[in-house]
C-alpha cells in the first residue's frame, strides 16, 4: 500500500513543524508549506501563501502530481496583528481573517477535491482558545478563530457521509515565534490563569492532532478539542 499523504500549512516552524514530525513519525509522507526561504530539511515541501486561491491550488497540484492526494490535511497557518479595538484597523482586521479563515477555507476546500475520490480524509483546522473565550486585543484574531468552528462543523456536515472529518484542535498559550513577543508581566499572567500553570509545547499539540489524524478518531467530527493547560475550561 502507498503511504498516505498529510499537508501541514505553515509547517515549516513552530506549532506546524511539531506536527509535521509527529505525522511523519506516525508513518505519514508528510508535505509542508512555506511561504519564503527554505523548508526545514526532511520533509517534502512546497510554497505556498494561504491568502492566494491561485497559489492554493497550484500548490494542491504539484503535490497530487508528485505525492497523490493528501488525506490528512491541517490548516495551522495563522497570523496575529494584535492591538485595542479603537486603534484596530481594517486592514489589521482582515489580513488575519484573510489568512486565518478564509485561508483555511481556500486550503479545505481545495483538499475536498481529492478527499472525496478518495472517499476518506480528514480536516483538522488550528483554532485557539481565544475563539471561544476571546482576548483584548485581539478582536481580530478571536474572530478569525470562532469562525473555524462554525466552518468544520459545516465541512463535517456536508463531507461526514463520504468519510471524512473535520474537526478544530484549539490550543492556549504555545511557545513559539508568536508568542516570543509577550513580555514578562504577560506571560506570568497567562500562567497564573492556566490551572496548569504553563504554557504549552508544540509537541503537545502535535499529539493530539496526529490522534485526530489517526484511523483511531474515525468516529469524531465536527469537535473542538482543547489543548490548553484547562484555560478554556467549560467554553
Ligand atoms: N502560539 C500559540 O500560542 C498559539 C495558540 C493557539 C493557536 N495557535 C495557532 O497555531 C497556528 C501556528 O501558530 P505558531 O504559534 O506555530 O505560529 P508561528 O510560529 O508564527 O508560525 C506561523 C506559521 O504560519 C505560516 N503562515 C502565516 N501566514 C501564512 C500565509 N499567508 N500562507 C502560508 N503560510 C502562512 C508561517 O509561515 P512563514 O514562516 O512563511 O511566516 C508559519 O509557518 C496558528 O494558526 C496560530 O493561530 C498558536
Amino acid at each position: 500500500m502507498s503511504q498516505p499523504v498529510a499537508l501541514v500549512t505553515g509547517g515549516n516552524r513552530g506549532i506546524g513543524l511539531a506536527i509535521a514530525q509527529e505525522l511523519k513519525d506516525q508513518g505519514f509522507l508528510v508535505v509542508i508549506t512555506h511561504r519564503s526561504g527554505s523548508a526545514p530539511v526532511g520533509f517534502e515541501s512546497i510554497s505556498m501563501d494561504v491568502t492566494s486561491t491561485k497559489s492554493v491550488d497550484d500548490g494542491f497540484t504539484s503535490i497530487e502530481e508528485k505525492f497523490g492526494f493528501p488525506e490528512v490535511v491541517v490548516a495551522n497557518a495563522g497570523i496575529t496583528r494584535d492591538g485595542l479595538v479603537m486603534r484596530m484597523s481594517d486592514e489589521d482586521f482582515v489580513d488575519v481573517i484573510d489568512t486565518n479563515l478564509t485561508g483555511a477555507f481556500r486550503v479545505a476546500r481545495r483538499a475536498t477535491r481529492g478527499l472525496l475520490k478518495l472517499k476518506k480524509g480528514r480536516l483538522i483546522f488550528v483554532g485557539s482558545v481565544v475563539g471561544s473565550v476571546g482576548a483584548a486585543g485581539q478582536v481580530n484574531y478571536s474572530a478569525s478563530k470562532s469562525g473555524l468552528v462554525g466552518m468544520a462543523r459545516s465541512f463535517a456536515k456536508e463531507l461526514g457521509s463520504r468519510g471524512i472529518t473535520a474537526n478544530v484542535v484549539a490550543p492556549g498559550f504555545v511557545k513559539t515565534d508568536m508568542t516570543a513577543e509577550l513580555d514578562t508581566k504577560r506571560r506570568d499572567e497567562i500562567e497564573a490563569a492556566v490551572p496548569l500553570a504553563r504554557f504549552c509545547s508544540p509537541q503537545e499539540v502535535a499529539g493530539v492532532v496526529a490522534f485526530i489524524a489517526s484511523e483511531k478518531a474515525g468516529y469524531i467530527t465536527g469537535a473542538v478539542i482543547p489543548v490548553d493547560g484547562g484555560l478554556g475550561m467549560g467554553h
